[in-house]
């Protein structure tokens, strides 16, 4: 029987552009991100249309045992001196875990985990973040480029944004990151 040389799907490393198999694009602008900024006065103040980030992936198969590989591309900016981040979610099957690893840009990796109990992992060009089940995740960028991380997740994992409505434990803006920078100077 003859062997099948196939060509797989492609990420360019550099700044996690897809390729080589059928994509899905979906992006995400601040007028969808009702609530999710603590001022809500700046939100309000911001241009509905504005990106903030968008979700690229491989159009893959779905089911038990399936898994989805997708980039997400966060701009710099802030609301406020919020900085700019995904929506974050639990997944709808708790126990489903999910894999981020940084490409380019500088950011954090915000951790909650059904306790409240929060931590957050540097994100940064070939950094690796192993999320456990049942643990929350939002990216923020605190940098002035892109920030781009590539993702690799079970397709039967979901999302589950709603129990999340009421924001994460932690808020991270311009002038608490200068303390936690400080904080870490400080050993
Ligand atoms: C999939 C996953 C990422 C996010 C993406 C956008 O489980 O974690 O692909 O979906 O970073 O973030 P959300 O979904 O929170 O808007
Ligand atoms: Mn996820």
């Amino acid at each position: 029987m003859k062997t099948l040389l196939h060509l797989p799907p492609h990420v360019a490393w550099a700044n996690g552009a897809l390729s080589r198999a059928p994509l899905i694009r979906k992006t995400t602008h601040l007028g969808d991100l009702a609530g999710v900024f603590a001022d809500t006065d700046a939100w309000q103040r911001c241009d509905p249309s504005q990106p903030v980030y968008s979700v690229e992936m491989f159009d893959s198969p779905s089911g038990d045992g399936e898994l989805y590989t997708g980039v997400t591309h966060l701009n710099p900016g802030c609301v406020g001196d919020e900085y700019f981040m995904t929506r974050g979610h639990f997944h709808a099957r708790r126990e489903q875990g999910e894999v981020y690893f940084g490409l380019q840009g500088e950011g954090l990796l915000l951790l909650q985990n059904e306790q409240g109990k929060v931590r957050l992992e540097q994100v940064h060009p070939g950094s690796v973040h192993i999320i456990a089940g049942f643990t929350a995740h939002r990216l923020i960028n605190t940098d002035s480029q892109i920030l781009s991380a590539l993702a690799v997740w079970p397709s039967v994992a979901g999302h589950d944004y709603a129990s999340l409505a009421g924001g994460f434990a932690k808020r991270v803006t311009v002038q608490n990151l200068k303390l936690m920078a400080k904080e870490v100077q400080n050993g």
